[in-house]
């Protein structure tokens, strides 16, 4: 029998769905998605302000929308941004034909959608490319923009930070949880590796002070390093994580 699409689907549903999930999200105790990254003992490290009720937050590259769930759950209304399109916009030409080789029969958004009615969530995505990101776009200015594993991703990670600050109200915060190299971490200038020509979705991989000096370029105010962490994924490949708070 065919089910409408508002209702709430069942378990089966959503670990039978055809879908490259991202996020390990817990279902109900027991039961999660089987996604590439487990976040969920990382929380704490992003340093998420244990109360966000009345503001307004984007969660940027949501992905099956891990973030933004989490940013919900302490009372802010969140909109998901993310891009539909395969390639994404930012893949290199010479890229194109692998990555659509290996999204061949993705949906973007198929996780999402799948979690929104799990959970009952308010939370809306919206596919918007970053660099597009502005107070249009999302219903005027906003309180908080999460940034999570996502500069990496971009060609022009400063200009994703611009749109980003864009976006905030004067004061508004940003919180980066984002990838940073250790193997550069033994330098106290700002360094990235370029890193197109061994994966076919990361352009870099910067140290600590590349990623504080990318949010700084960007015109951030007040930012400070709250520390880094280490995350396993599905693969058993280690990324490093720096969580950075600054003020637009
Ligand atoms: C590695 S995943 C990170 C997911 C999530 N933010 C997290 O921290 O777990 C990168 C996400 O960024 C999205 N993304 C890539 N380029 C983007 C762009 N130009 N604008 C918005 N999102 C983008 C991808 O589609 C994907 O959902």
């Amino acid at each position: 029998m065919l089910r409408r699409v508002t209702e709430r689907p069942s378990v089966d549903d959503i670990l039978n769905a055809h879908h490259r999930w991202y996020h390990v999200i817990e279902l109900e105790p027991g039961v999660t998605t089987p996604g590439f990254a487990d976040l969920r003992s990382q929380v704490d490290h992003a340093r998420l302000p244990a109360d966000l009720s009345g503001l307004r937050a984007i969660d940027v590259g949501t992905f099956d929308g891990f973030w933004a769930f989490e940013l919900e759950k302490r009372g802010a209304q969140v909109i998901g941004i993310d891009v539909d399109e395969i390639p994404p916009p930012d893949a290199p030409e010479y890229k194109r034909q692998q990555i659509l080789e290996e999204l061949a029969g993705v949906t973007p958004g198929t996780g999402f959608e799948l979690l929104k009615r799990w959970f009952g969530s308010s939370v809306e995505r919206r596919s918007i490319n970053v660099y597009d990101l502005k107070p249009d776009r999302v219903d005027g200015p906003v309180d908080l923009v999460f940034v999570g594993a996502m500069l990496l991703h971009l060609r022009n990670p400063v200009g994703a930070l611009e749109a980003a600050r864009a976006t905030l109200r004067p004061g508004g915060r940003l919180i980066a949880f984002e990838v940073v190299d250790p193997a550069l971490a033994g330098h106290d200038y700002p360094v990235a590796r370029f890193k197109l020509t061994d994966t076919i979705w990361t352009w870099w991989r910067p140290n600590i002070p590349c990623l504080l000096g990318w949010i700084e370029t960007a015109g951030f105010s007040d930012i400070q390093l709250l520390g880094t962490t280490t995350v396993r994924d599905a693969t058993g490949n280690e990324q490093m994580l720096a969580t950075v708070h600054a003020v637009a």
